[in-house]
């Protein structure tokens, strides 16, 4: 029977580059359903980018960019990650897109009628300066319980405390400093903790699709403790505007969160590569997406990391369910991945940049064959060790599978024409034998994604094959008269099998696999074609398959990037302005009237600030390390005269003062407030 797969990997926000996490999930999905459609199953495979959130508003904001031209410029840097590795997505979109805005509203729409979505006011942290809520993430303070300075809204780094943003002494926003305020607002919620929804999905996680951790984990989450704490709580999927993401129907300044509308991604994925007539160009598929999405005789997988269980495993099936759709037929978890052991950091990055290692001339299907090797149906983390990797690729992927081609090519193409020969020695019929037979297993390993287990069953009959090698010696019967049939037969017995062991490997190495196609002057190679013989076939002409890693390479991969060529005063020159940008700024010239320290801060100065309104202003200014009060008061200086006030810990600051310094206070060079040439008077503008 032909099974009709809808196949996902999670979707990546879209405010970085790929690195080697994604690329192992990829990989991880790809070997999936490059398999698959080896068995002549049909496919669709699809990704997109997961361009909703807070953090991608922000970061394009800081970009002087629009949010939708920020993740255009993110999308337009997949393809060449996706290429490289031989992910094989048919279709690639966006969670910004019209079809994930109807999609995501309709689901919406249906939970609405089925009485899952609630509405309350709660109360959250609102910056006053921005004039917007404050995801946790952007807001610090002191450790409510060891007064550590600039900790998370959530825990404390020093002591390790955990706690509410709300518990935080002294909290400030990250965006613009200041002092946020509680403010409350009516926010919609997806209620989970119903009956309803419990039991559905008690039924869903647990009715032995998932996989066991997975399952287990779920159950904790069921679990409530004595005081009735823990369990599944209501969703909260509003927020507020301003937000880059989809309008909440009939909620006014009301947007989805992102991880609303981001699983909704797959789906609005699917429908544009149905839109663009994917389907039915590649499968004959007739029916619409939405027939499609609801048939009984679709699959529908995702693969997914271990930390967005909980959204794949509760929310999103519930928000189907419940919606009056089809539920995924399974969610496939993976683990991290790690280098030499370490936990990758988002700072200092995995040591593995993606494409550095492509641009260093090194193979994609060594790092494919590395990971599969790595790779179970387990939720457990991938190492990537370096010699491990140079070991795996040498010695097993060339040493053992590519070395039976090369052993036997060569005296086939000059000795015999490239014309494979019968093969009527029971020893290399049983061999053939031997490696046929082990299709089914490779198949069921392939198919529960056992991707390590199914390589070492193929090193091992790679190993069998190297033995009738070096017990034949195909080298040896070239040398001797009349031994032209046998050295014909054996090398045709190595050709065979090295086809064989091409099927089976090649979910993983499709570039190879397609290379070996070529020299053997074969169709592409599917499971079906374990079954049959070459016969007395002609091959084409060897062509080289594949190097060995340069373990140099390696070292050039994790060697840390070059010192960067200075910057001016340690930073870029911001994006580029139009002179309207300029003119919203309105600098004045400011006398210093009064200058005072500030009780408690150890970085802050007072002034108080003549820019000819006929009344002083009050600024705080970062330039304590620099001067002494009695040194500026009387002086002039230039300050930025339309600056939103900002309430600080110490009072509220009504503007700027103009300074230079380096952008690293760490480099000692200095504060120096800026001075006008003799004669300018206050109040006058600067432009
Ligand atoms: O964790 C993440 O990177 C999310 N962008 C994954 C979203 S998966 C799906 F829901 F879109
Ligand atoms: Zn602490």
């Amino acid at each position: 029977m032909i099974r009709k797969l809808f196949v996902t990997t999670a979707l990546p926000y879209a405010n970085g580059n790929f690195h080697i996490g994604h690329i192992m999930e990829y990989i991880q999905a790809d070997i999936w359903v490059r398999f698959q459609r080896m068995q002549g199953h049909q496919v669709h495979f699809v990704g997109a980018d997961d361009a909703h959130g807070a953090p991608i508003m922000i970061a394009a904001e800081k970009a002087g960019k629009s949010p939708q031209a920020f993740v255009a410029d993110i999308a337009a840097g997949r393809r060449q990650y996706l290429d490289g590795f031989h992910i094989s997505f048919d279709h690639w979109h966006s969670t910004d897109s019209p079809e994930n805005t109807e999609l995501a509203q309709g689901i919406y729409r249906a939970l609405r009628k089925n009485g899952l979505i609630a509405s309350r006011s709660i109360e959250q942290f609102f910056d006053p300066v921005k004039q917007m809520f404050l995801p946790d993430r952007y807001i610090k303070g002191e450790c409510p319980k060891c007064s550590a300075k600039d900790q998370y809204g959530d825990s404390c780094e020093v002591c390790g405390a955990v706690y509410a943003p709300t518990e935080l002494k002294n909290p400030y926003s990250t965006l613009t400093g200041a002092t946020p305020v509680m403010k409350s607002s009516e926010h919609y919620f997806f209620q989970l903790s119903s009956s309803r929804c419990i039991d559905y999905l008690q039924g869903w996680t647990q009715d032995g699709k998932l996989q066991p951790e997975v399952a287990n984990k779920i159950k904790e989450w069921f679990t409530t403790d004595e005081n009735g704490h823990g369990g599944l709580s209501d969703w909260d999927i509003s927020r507020d505007a301003p937000y880059f993401g989809i309008e909440i129907p009939d909620a006014p300044g009301k947007y989805f969160y992102v991880w609303l509308d981001a699983p909704v991604g797959y789906l609005a994925s699917l429908k544009s590569y149905f839109d663009q007539g994917g389907p039915k160009a590649k499968y004959g598929e007739t029916r619409s997406f939405d027939e499609f999405i609801a048939a009984p005789d679709i699959e529908q997988y995702h693969f997914i990391g271990k930390d967005i269980t909980y959204f794949h495993t509760l929310f999103w099936p519930a928000m189907l369910h419940f919606s009056g759709r089809k539920v995924p037929d399974n969610v496939f978890v993976h683990g991290f991945i790690t280098v030499s052991g370490e936990k990758m950091s988002k700072s200092r990055g995995t040591g593995i940049d993606p494409l550095k290692y492509l641009s260093l001339g090194m193979n994609a299907e060594w790092l494919r064959y590395y990971i599969a090797a790595k790779l179970s149906a387990k939720v457990e983390d991938v190492d990537f060790n370096p010699e491990d990797f140079v070991a795996r690729v040498n010695s097993d992927l060339v040493g053992k599978y590519i070395n039976i081609a090369s052993r036997a090519a060569g005296f086939i193409s000059k000795r015999f024409a490239g014309k494979l020969g019968p093969t009527p020695s029971a020893d290399g019929e049983q061999l053939l034998a031997t490696l046929r037979g082990a299709a089914a297993e490779v198949q069921r390993l392939y198919e529960e994604r056992e991707f390590g287990k199914a390589l070492r069953e193929i090193m091992l009959l790679a190993d069998r094959v190297n033995e009738y090698v070096d017990q034949n010696k195909p080298w040896e019967l070239a040398k001797q008269t009349g031994a032209e049939p046998r050295l014909q037969e054996v090398c045709t017995i190595c050709i065979e099998s090295f086809r064989l062991l091409t099927i089976y490997l090649k979910p993983v190495l499709p570039a190879l696999a397609a290379k070996v196609e070529a020299f053997l002057d074969i169709a592409p190679l599917t499971f079906a074609d374990a079954a049959r013989g070459l016969g007395e076939h002609q091959i084409g002409s060897y062509q080289h398959l594949m190097q060995r890693v340069d373990p140099q390479q390696l070292d050039a991969l994790f060697e840390p990037p070059a010192v960067e060529a200075p910057k001016p005063g340690g930073e870029d020159i911001a994006p580029v302005i139009g002179i309207d940008d300029f003119a919203k700024l309105d600098l004045r010239i400011a006398k210093i009237v009064e200058c005072s320290h500030v009780e408690g801060s150890d970085k802050l100065l007072r002034l108080s600030l003549d820019v000819g309104e006929g009344r002083l202003r009050n600024v705080f200014s970062g330039i304590k390390s620099a001067y002494q009060p009695d040194e500026l008061v009387g002086k002039l200086t230039v300050m930025v005269a339309n600056l939103a006030p900002r309430k600080m810990k110490f009072g509220v600051s009504e503007g700027m003062v103009l300074a230079a310094s380096h952008a690293d206070d760490k480099v000692d060079a200095g504060i120096y407030v800026l001075e006008p040439w003799p004669g300018a008077q206050p109040g006058m503008r600067v432009r």
